[in-house]
């Protein structure tokens, strides 16, 4: 297991800059994710530290190792890509044993390093199969199994839940997880969805347009977002332009919040789950009349949209026994910020 340290990495194909001076390291046997919308460089990033990609600036140091100039084979990474890349012609058993064979490790040792895989992919008998018998799912296994057999010191998996429906996503969510924390490899995970990396990684590296813009825990990341463009990527969020002055945030409809201090910025940023709403007037600070837009009912949720003097707040709540009011669509109701939940931000 390695620690893994990115040193001012940049990389362009022709004038499109993929990556700016991308500087951090990934702890030892952490579940470490890349999270940002689609081109802005993950996959790039994951295939300079695998040696595919070569022709960048910076280093890549693996386990204390300088590796920049050192070949894809020999920097122990396994690698699972978003398609699998299995090959077809070759049962389960030969796509996983495919590496040792190559590596002309002795048969018994194949046959021993292969079966202990297959069971920790949860495919035990599964070795005859073709690859076209298989589901999403456990052509997912095989891929990961393919990349584990080898024992690498380093793992890195590109969006490899993306091609899984819903429900798939979720069982193998948590089979990913508890298998990384049973092998304790240190694991580089890409992904776009923040459900994903919120749930599974032990921390975060958020990008956009090349560049990593936060690094932090995953809760980290969510209550303390430190630009606009974190603060909507990662989860809701009520992001609106302010002018803040005197420990107040005017908005450009002219309705003003208490704020908790006077930060700089020239935003507010409110998660919806962090507001009241009630049918009631209640004598708190921060509380604002508005007309119920839109309802949308998610099961364990319900999301309001509510329009207050022309801006439109989005307020979430549990949908439980204990929420005391019914409300519709036309409705007036009262939401409640608590000064403490509004962060402000600046643009980046
Ligand atoms: N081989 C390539 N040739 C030219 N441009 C590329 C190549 N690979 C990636 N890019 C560009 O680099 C940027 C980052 O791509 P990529 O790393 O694939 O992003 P992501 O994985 O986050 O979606 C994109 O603008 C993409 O079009
Ligand atoms: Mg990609």
């Amino acid at each position: 297991m390695s620690k893994v340290e990115l040193r001012n990495i940049s990389k362009k194909f022709g004038d499109t800059v993929a990556l700016e001076n991308i500087d951090f390291a990934i702890e030892e046997g952490s579940f470490f994710t890349f999270l940002g919308p689609s081109g802005c460089g993950k996959t790039t990033l994951l295939r300079i530290i695998s040696g595919f990609v070569k022709d960048h600036k910076g280093r890549v140091i693996i386990g204390n190792k300088d590796m920049t100039h050192v070949s894809s084979e020999k920097r122990e990474i396994g690698m699972v890509f978003q398609n699998y890349a299995l090959f077809p012609h070759m049962n389960v058993y030969e796509n996983i044993a495919y590496s040792l064979k190559i590596k002309k490790i002795n048969k018994k040792e194949i046959l021993n390093r292969v079966d202990k895989y297959l069971n920790l992919v949860s495919l035990d008998g599964y070795g005859n199969r073709k690859i076209n018998e298989l589901s999403g799912g456990e052509q997912q296994r095989v891929a990961l199994g393919r990349s584990l057999v080898m024992e690498p010191k380093v793992l890195l998996l590109d969006e490899p839940l993306s091609n899984l429906d819903a429900r798939l996503r979720d069982k193998m969510r948590i089979e990913i997880g508890d298998l990384q924390k049973e092998l304790g490899i240190t694991t580089l995970f890409v992904t776009h969805d923040q459900r994903e990396a919120l749930t599974m990684s032990d921390k975060i590296a958020v990008f956009n347009k090349g560049k990593c813009i936060q690094i932090g825990k995953p809760r980290e990341i969510y209550s303390n977002p430190k630009s606009p463009f974190v603060a909507t990527f990662v989860g809701e969020n009520n992001l609106f332009k302010a002018k803040i002055e005197n420990s107040k945030a005017i908005l450009n409809n002219n309705v003003i919040l208490e704020i908790e201090n006077d930060s700089v910025g020239n935003y507010i940023s409110i998660r919806p789950e962090d507001m009241k709403i009630l049918r009631r007037k209640e004598k708190e600070a921060n509380t604002f009349k508005g007309k119920v837009e839109k309802i949308q009912f998610n099961g364990m949720v319900l999301d309001y949209v509510v329009n207050v003097e022309g801006i439109k707040f989005k307020v979430s709540e549990l949908n439980n026994p204990y929420t005391d009011i019914q409300i519709g669509v036309g409705d007036y109701v009262f939401i409640v910020i608590h000064k403490n939940v509004i962060k402000i931000l600046k643009d980046n």
